[in-house]
């Protein structure tokens, strides 16, 4: 068995490699190829806790895995992470676990690829100025990949607080000279949006973080950060001006994101609205941007497959190359 660290995976694993992973898991999703069982909740009312495990299996890779998150507030006050996740991968041969993987890297990782890979398939090939809306702790890789699939020339970062915007902007142009992209802290959404090409939302608001009225068309936006039904960082007026609608998993996104549980509900949206998954769209089941005034719109709450595969190329490459703490029980 092998452990894998941050440290471990950033050392073998890039950008770009995990985006390929994550298409070939949106497709492997979407042609029916996974089993993804409901993820199983304890809580620990004791310390307010709340414990998810999320199970899945893809066959053709040989692969299976649980992600394990936990969200306890109070570990803060203890000096640890209050929302700590470890990735437990099994080889799906023999269903024995072959690798342990530091699931708060994992998850980074992946949700900025499913954003970026999004972006590569849907935003316009000459796209120059990106926002990202938040500034937590999956912005790093949204940035990243949005850096990585086109060649922006600014990208304008907003979050509430303008001197954690600043201060994360200063930190991401060291981390990420190598794109002579400019990354800039701005004050408001308006100006974070205002003839963007690229907007990305990765926050834990409940409220819409910017005017779907201000989007400029032939715009791309991904929205990341809402997955409870109460939760609407998109603001609905986009639903009605998107010309397509895009998700990773439609079924996840429909029972979790209130960005379209809430408009369904009321009935001011309808299902005939929503193009389909963006899997359909990797396998040439489905269109993706067909004209430059389009606006496109990918909606993503994440799924294990994305996970598994994810964490299936990690440890195939930490195994070529030798990487990481083997253990044996
Ligand atoms: N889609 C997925 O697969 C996936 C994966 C992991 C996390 N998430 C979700 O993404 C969200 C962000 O995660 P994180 O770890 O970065 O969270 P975080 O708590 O570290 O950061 C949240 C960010 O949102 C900003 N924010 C909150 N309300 C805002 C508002 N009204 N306007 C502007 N900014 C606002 C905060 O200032 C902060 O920068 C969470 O809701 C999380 O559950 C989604």
């Amino acid at each position: 068995m092998l452990l894998l660290t941050k440290q471990d995976i950033q050392k073998i694993f890039t950008m770009q490699d995990a985006l390929e992973a994550v298409k070939q898991a949106l497709n492997i999703y979407s042609s029916g190829g996974s089993v993804v069982p409901l993820r199983v909740n304890i809580s620990a009312p004791n310390y307010e806790g709340q414990t998810l495990f999320m199970p899945g299996y893809v066959e053709s890779l040989g692969s299976m895995g649980v992600k394990i998150v936990s969200v306890f507030p109070h570990n803060t006050e203890k000096g640890k992470p209050s929302v700590p996740a470890t990735m437990v991968l099994l080889d799906g041969t023999s269903g024995e676990v072959c690798c342990i993987l530091d699931g708060t890297y994992l998850t980074q990782l992946r949700t900025g690829a499913t954003a970026g890979a999004a972006t590569d398939l849907l935003a316009r090939s000459d796209a120059k100025i990106g926002a990202l809306i938040g500034t937590g702790g999956q912005a790093v890789t949204q940035l990243e990949a949005m850096l990585a699939v086109r060649n922006l020339r600014e990208v304008r970062i907003f979050s509430r607080n303008l001197e954690h915007a600043q201060t994360f902007g200063t930190q991401m142009q060291t981390k990420f000279t190598k794109y002579g992209t400019l990354l800039r802290a701005v004050e408001t959404s308006e100006e974070a949006i205002t003839d963007a090409d690229i907007i990305t939302a990765v926050t834990t608001s409940h409220q819409p973080v910017f005017d779907g009225h201000l989007v400029k068309a032939g715009a791309h936006i991904n929205g990341v950060g809402s997955y409870l039904p109460t939760m609407q960082e998109i603001d609905e007026f986009i639903l009605h001006r998107a010309d397509k609608i895009y998700f990773d998993s439609q079924e996840a996104v429909l029972a979790e994101a209130g960005d379209f549980i809430i408009p369904l509900t009321q009935g001011t949206i309808s299902m005939d609205k929503f193009t389909g998954e963006i899997g359909k769209v990797i396998s040439n089941n489905l269109p993706g941007r067909e004209t430059p005034l389009e606006i496109t719109l990918f909606k993503t709450v994440g799924m294990a497959v994305l996970d598994i595969v994810t964490a299936q190329k990690i440890y195939q490459k930490a195994l070529e190359q030798d990487i990481g703490q083997k253990i044996s029980f």
